[in-house]
């Protein structure tokens, strides 16, 4: 992302934060268009002609128009319900090119996707391969489906945020998929087009990758000689981004390990990146609410941002990067940054240097994925509006959410409790 000082004011994408804020009630999300499409970019520059397919994962960011982005720069989209699938369908995306993950698939959901000639499921488990062979048999149809493998690699990453360990909840096991890969030839409603694995999210060394890689290319040879071909390789998604100046793997470093793995193979290599490609693409605005100090020397900077609009620092004690909107001159003081919630893990950053003052704005960095996705209402407060940087201005992607938004029908139910 480009975010820079220019005569003591921040800038992201060339746009002055403090002018725009003036327009635009806080707290806020802004993305960057141009930092999406560079960051794609990277990823699609590396694997050239090979044959491959970016399944962006909706988790991440799902806004209407960020979809609508990808769907017009070509990418699939890796969706994990009924829900994502919808948005991707208004967004203007191709159902042929989706891959659906996750472990709790409704039958309701399996139709919807087998209307829409999705590219296929990734199945989690025997019972939902048996479940989606029904669902696909009874509307006189043939499901595609891609087994998914659980590697049992540690991808050193939070503990929340990995899902390839034999622990997790995720995937086949390595030991029982082989054996499933051979019975679901029998089914006649499914067709098995491929095998997938996705080992956590937010890895930032490329080990775990590859030693995942290279299990699942000894699984793929098994197959072969058990007369069992794939028409893809669906290596996930979860490469990090630095939030606080971590080291990470570059995304043509990642491409080049993993094709290297795969690349005598005839099959489609499909990825499912989501943080990598929106994460550094994203700021939270917040305004400065109140400044208060306790006995014993703390001070709190309290904004108008909470645990509602970004969850990340509580939940998974993430960092974020802080910076000021304008550089004042105040004295430079240690502040926990916290929000109004009613909770003491309602924090965004914690023992954070600013020179800042009530009325300022403060800018929450990296908040591109898994921001505004993981927002609620609680305490009763509307959702933040999202806005991208397009073209050099700035455009409203999602309004704010007003108090009756919030309240939905509770007060027609008012006389009948
Ligand atoms: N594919 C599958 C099957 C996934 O479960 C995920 C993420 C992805 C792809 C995309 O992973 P990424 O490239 O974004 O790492 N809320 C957490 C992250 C949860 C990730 C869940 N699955 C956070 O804020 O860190």
């Amino acid at each position: 992302m480009t975010i820079q000082y220019n005569n003591n004011s921040l800038y992201f994408d060339d746009i002055d934060i403090s002018k725009i804020s003036n327009e635009i009630k806080t707290p806020y999300y802004l993305y960057s268009e141009t930092t999406i499409l560079k960051n794609l970019e990277s990823y699609t520059s590396q694997l050239g002609e090979l044959n491959s397919l970016i399944c962006y994962s909706v988790k991440a960011n799902s806004n209407l128009s960020i979809l609508s982005l990808f769907a017009k720069n070509n990418t699939g989209f890796d969706i994990v319900s009924g829900g994502e699938l919808e948005r991707v369908i208004h967004a203007g995306g191709d159902t042929n090119k989706v891959v659906f993950s996750g472990v709790g698939k409704t039958d309701d959901e399996i139709r919807f996707a087998l209307k829409n000639n999705i590219l296929c499921f990734n199945v989690e488990s025997t019972g939902e391969l048996y479940r989606i062979n029904k669902v696909a048999e009874s509307m006189g149809l043939v499901a595609e489906v891609s087994l998914r493998v659980n590697p049992e690699i540690d991808p050193k990453t939070h503990p929340y945020i990995t899902t390839g360990l034999s622990e997790n909840k995720f995937g086949i096991s390595h030991d029982e998929i082989l054996q499933l890969f051979i019975s679901a030839k029998e089914l006649t409603s499914v067709n098995v087009c491929g095998i997938d694995y996705h080992i956590g999210s937010q890895i930032l060394e490329l080990k775990p990758f590859v030693d995942s890689a290279k299990k699942v290319k000894s699984l793929v040879d098994k197959l072969h000689q058990n007369g069992i071909t794939l028409n893809h390789v669906d290596i996930g998604g979860g490469l990090g981004i630095s939030y606080n100046n971590e080291a990470t793997i570059t995304r043509k470093e990642y491409v080049k390990e993993l094709i290297d793995i795969f690349k005598d193979y005839e099959f489609k290599i499909i990825l499912e990146p989501g943080r990598s490609l929106v994460g550094d693409a994203g700021i939270l605005v917040t305004k400065v609410v109140e400044i208060k100090s306790n006995s014993i020397g703390k001070n709190f900077l309290v904004v108008d941002a909470g645990m509602n609009d970004l969850l990340r620092p509580p939940l998974y004690n993430a960092y974020h990067d802080i910076l000021e909107s304008k550089v004042i001159n105040k004295k430079s003081v240690m502040y926990d940054v916290v929000g109004p919630i009613c909770e003491t893990a309602d924090f965004l950053g914690k023992e954070r240097q600013l020179k800042t003052d009530i009325g300022e704005l403060i800018i929450i960095k990296d908040t591109g994925a898994y921001g505004f996705v993981l927002s609620s209402n609680y305490n009763s407060r509307p959702k933040c509006g999202e806005y991208i940087i397009k073209n050099g201005t700035v455009k409203c992607i999602r309004s704010r959410e007003e108090l009756t938004d919030i309240f939905g029908d509770e007060k027609e139910h008012l006389n009948t409790t």
